[in-house]
C-alpha cells in the first residue's frame, strides 16, 4: 500500500524562489513537490500544503495528523516561536519530521532554538529543498 506523506510549509515559505535568494535559492517549492510525486508516484501518495497562518498550520496537522503516514514540516519562523505547534506535533499520532532549507545552525541566534525538535522523530538542516526528498525517502523505509 502506499504511504500517505504530507508535506508542509509554514509561513513565508509560498515566496521560495523570490525571497532572499541567496539562503534560500531560485526556485518556487511546487515545481520541485511536483518532480518529488513523480518520483516517487508507485510508493507513496504526496500532498502539499503550505499556510502563512499559525492557526491554519494547526489545523491542517490536526485534520491530517491522525491519518497520515508521515508529515514533512517545514515552520519557517514559527519553529522559534510556536508553543501551539509544538504542542500540536506532541498530540498527533502521525510522526512528523522537521525540516529547514537553510543551515539554522549558521545564521542568527534566535533560529538555533526550535520548540518543534522534541516533539519531532528528527530532523534536517541546510541541505535545501533535497531535504524533503530525503524525508520521504526515511518514511518509506520505516517501518
Ligand atoms: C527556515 C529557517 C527559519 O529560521 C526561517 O524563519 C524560515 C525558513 C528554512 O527553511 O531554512 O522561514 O525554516
Amino acid at each position: 500500500m502506499k504511504k500517505k506523506i504530507a508535506i508542509i510549509n509554514g509561513v513565508n515559505l509560498n515566496l521560495l524562489g523570490k525571497r532572499e535568494p541567496d539562503i534560500y535559492g531560485n526556485a518556487a517549492f511546487e515545481p520541485y513537490f511536483e518532480k518529488l510525486q513523480k518520483r516517487y508516484e508507485n510508493q507513496a501518495e504526496l500532498v502539499y500544503f503550505q499556510h502563512n497562518v499559525e492557526g491554519e498550520l494547526v489545523n491542517y496537522l490536526q485534520n491530517i495528523g491522525f491519518e497520515y503516514d508521515a508529515i514533512i514540516f517545514n515552520a519557517g519562523a514559527y519553529t522559534h516561536t510556536s508553543i501551539a505547534l509544538r504542542d500540536c506535533i506532541a498530540a498527533i499520532k502521525t510522526p512528523v519530521l522537521e525540516v529547514h532549507i537553510s543551515n539554522v545552525h549558521a545564521r542568527e541566534a534566535f533560529r538555533h532554538h526550535s520548540y518543534l525538535s522534541a516533539v519531532c522523530v528528527g530532523g534536517i538542516f541546510g541541505l535545501g529543498f533535497k531535504g524533503y526528498d530525503l524525508g520521504i525517502q526515511y518514511f518509506l523505509e520505516r517501518e
